[in-house]
């Protein structure tokens, strides 16, 4: 039986073009800053296409998302600030470092996000309370099931911030996928935000590689904080050639991975132990409740792989994500919902 891995949009493999503008890449050394930029000319492109695709002044390439939302806080706040975060974030929940004593030190306080963003009286009375430095959102959101956000939302959660004078860092490590679910111009939806992160390596399938973006001030500022953090690359155009490609010519296909994502839930609905909001599924994130007297969700996941050698993952006791990108095909995704009845419909016999 072959295995069927769901885990992560971060599996998600290079397009043959990627590996072809690899091989083709100018290089030079991005660590060296001469006439206001890095010398690998590869890198500068992508910086400047990922600048200029969400309308902010200049960008940042980083190896990883972790790295890009970590030092866009370093930037924006110091050591042992306060900072204002969803109870689900990405951030707050899996990007240890961030509010670690022993790595950047900062203080969470989290403001509930039941819908996928920050609850706005919430934020108000926490901004009214407490002196923050920076308030985080995400967008899609991993662990509310890929929800979106719209700009109205977001320029309203960003209003109340500004309006106490706090910045707004946007981790959108899947911001594209939130844009073609939306089908509006990335650019609104980050356009009042004072930074954004978003990953190439995710459902945009660039192997390595992420990019903060923000005003000239600010990204100056983070570069300085990446070269201090060891975050600074060298001949780091070999990545961002496939980033190019990412960019250019990935995104739009990312509403494939959402319609395998919607045949999956209405696939996986009618079994009776699960609970699926199937008019919630916008992207490529798929969260599913499960009835935890039939087993937890860790258990499911578990004896799942073992049994049908399907991955996925629990995200909590009573809940399991699985995410489509692409690779898997629509007869992948027939194969799972056929292989995950047959694992209820036996469990379910043998009681
Ligand atoms: C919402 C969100 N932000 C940030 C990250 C971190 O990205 P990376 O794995 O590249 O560090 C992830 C990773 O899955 C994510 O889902």
């Amino acid at each position: 039986m072959n295995i069927i891995d769901l885990l992560s949009d971060t599996l998600s493999l290079p397009t043959d073009e990627m590996y072809a503008s690899i091989a083709e890449a100018e290089l030079g050394d991005d660590g060296r800053f001469t006439n206001n930029q890095g010398e690998d000319p590869t890198v500068n492109k992508l910086q400047e296409l990922a600048a200029e695709k969400l309308g902010k002044e200049e960008g940042l390439f980083l190896h990883s998302g972790t790295m890009g939302n970590m030092l866009s806080l370093l930037t924006h706040a110091e050591r042992e600030d306060s900072i204002i975060v969803g109870e689900k974030a990405h951030i707050f929940t899996n990007e240890k470092g961030t509010f670690d004593n022993n790595c950047c030190g900062f203080r969470p306080v989290i403001v509930p996000d039941h819908e996928g963003y920050l609850d706005p009286q919430a934020l108000e009375r926490n901004l009214n309370s407490t002196k923050a430095s920076l308030v985080c959102i995400e967008n899609s959101h991993n662990f509310r099931g890929g929800t979106v956000i719209a700009p109205e939302i977001t320029n309203a959660i960003v209003d109340i911030a500004h309006k106490h004078q706090i910045p707004v860092h946007l981790d959108g490590a899947r911001i594209f996928n939130a844009a073609v679910a939306l089908k509006t111009d990335v650019k609104l939806l980050v356009e009042n935000v004072d930074s954004v992160m978003f990953c190439l390596s995710k459902g945009l399938c660039a192997p390595i590689g992420s990019v903060v973006v923000g005003s000239q001030t600010f990204i100056r500022k983070a570069r300085e904080k990446r070269r201090i953090w060891g975050g600074q690359l060298r001949q780091a155009g070999i990545v961002a050639a496939a980033g190019i490609v990412a960019l250019e010519k990935m995104t739009e296909r990312l509403s494939e991975d959402h319609e395998l994502t919607t045949q999956l839930a209405e696939g996986l609905s009618p079994i009776p132990v699960f609970n699926i909001n199937t008019q919630k599924v916008k992207t490529n994130i798929l969260k599913i409740r499960l009835d935890n007297s039939f087993m937890s969700a860790s258990e499911f996941c578990e004896k799942l792989f073992h049994e049908h050698k399907i991955r996925i993952g629990a995200v909590s006791r009573n809940e399991i994500r699985i995410v489509v990108y692409r690779g898997i095909s629509h007869e992948a995704i027939l194969e799972v919902i056929e292989r995950i009845k047959n694992f209820v419909d036996k469990r379910k016999a043998q009681r």
